[in-house]
């Protein structure tokens, strides 16, 4: 496996592979790597001559309040994993090699960034889509491949993509979970021995969600409210948003049908998690 820290050598390794004609699988990622991302290299590796992992926590998605100095970091580890992962190439930058200056170009977002985590943390979903710019053009990829744990951030870069033709192909991968049905997350090592014991509850909410759908209910009230108290009832966490909208275009809906997503964001005091289901329905 290479390690390269600097866009100039990334660029004469991305050329090699060019020069060969072969299929690049590109996985994008912060670090502290888990189950969670090994399963988008596991479906890179698959479908790919060559893997491309990136390792970069990038300031511009992180709010002035938000945890861009705590969000957990081992680049040893994850090199080593990312090696028993099979991936060919792990590009892990310096923010000063990705941002020498302030940068003076950004993508701004106009569309499906107005609800759910785009509504909360404001220019997030800006930053997400101009690294990936970046990271798009620099190891041009013929695969991208992203978790539906943050699927309003597939919903948005499938925009990207099809907006500014990109020639890659975006593959969304199933969130994977923990035993008890948590959604892994480089984040939940931040909670308390008593939230982690209770964060499986919003999981078990939008599968009780679900259950309702399945049963018949289609209204976005009564689903929501379902949610909210179970949520409340078992957890000590604070609700940021329940909301149950279109997907992907992530509009309004009162009475569901279509593709929707249910999707859940709980501020504990160690870590704000986000979860969702999608569910089609007639
Ligand atoms: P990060 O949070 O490290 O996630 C990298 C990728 O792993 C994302 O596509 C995310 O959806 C996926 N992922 C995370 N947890 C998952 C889980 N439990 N199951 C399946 N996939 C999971 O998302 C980012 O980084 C950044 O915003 C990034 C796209 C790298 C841009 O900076």
């Amino acid at each position: 496996m290479n390690v390269i820290t600097t866009k100039k050598e990334l660029r004469q390794k991305i050329t090699e592979y060019k020069n060969k004609n072969v299929t690049i699988g590109f996985v994008p990622t912060m670090g502290f790597l888990h189950e969670g991302h090994l399963k988008l290299l596991d479906e890179a590796r698959k479908a790919n001559d060559i893997v491309v992992l990136s390792v970069f926590v990038n300031p511009l998605q992180f709010g002035p309040n938000e945890d861009f100095d705590s969000y957990p970091r081992n680049i040893k580890r994850d090199e080593e994993l990312a090696k028993l992962a099979g991936v060919d190439l792990l590009f892990s930058p310096s923010v000063n090699e990705m941002y020498p200056n302030k940068p003076s170009y950004t993508v701004t977002v106009t569309s499906r960034v107005h609800v759910l985590c785009g509504r909360s943390r404001e220019g997030h979903f800006d930053g997400v889509a101009t690294i990936l710019t970046k990271l798009f053009n620099l190891i041009e990829p013929n695969r991208a491949y992203f978790g539906m744990k943050d699927a309003q951030q597939v919903a948005v870069i499938d925009g990207l993509i099809n907006e500014f033709e990109f020639p890659v192909q975006l593959e969304a991968v199933e969130t994977i979970r923990e035993e008890d049905g948590l959604a892994k997350s480089s984040r939940n090592v931040y909670l308390s021995e008593k939230e982690r014991k209770q964060a499986p509850s919003i999981y078990k909410s939008l599968l009780a969600a679900k259950q309702l759908i399945l049963q018949g209910e289609r209204n976005k009230t009564k689903i929501n409210h379902l949610i909210t108290h179970i949520i409340n009832e078992e957890t000590d966490g604070n609700i940021d948003y329940v909301e149950t909208l279109s997907y992907p275009d992530l509009e309004e809906v009162e009475i569901i049908s279509g593709k929707c997503i249910i999707a859940v964001a709980v501020k504990f005091t160690g870590a704000r998690l986000i979860d969702n289901i999608t569910i089609e329905v007639q």
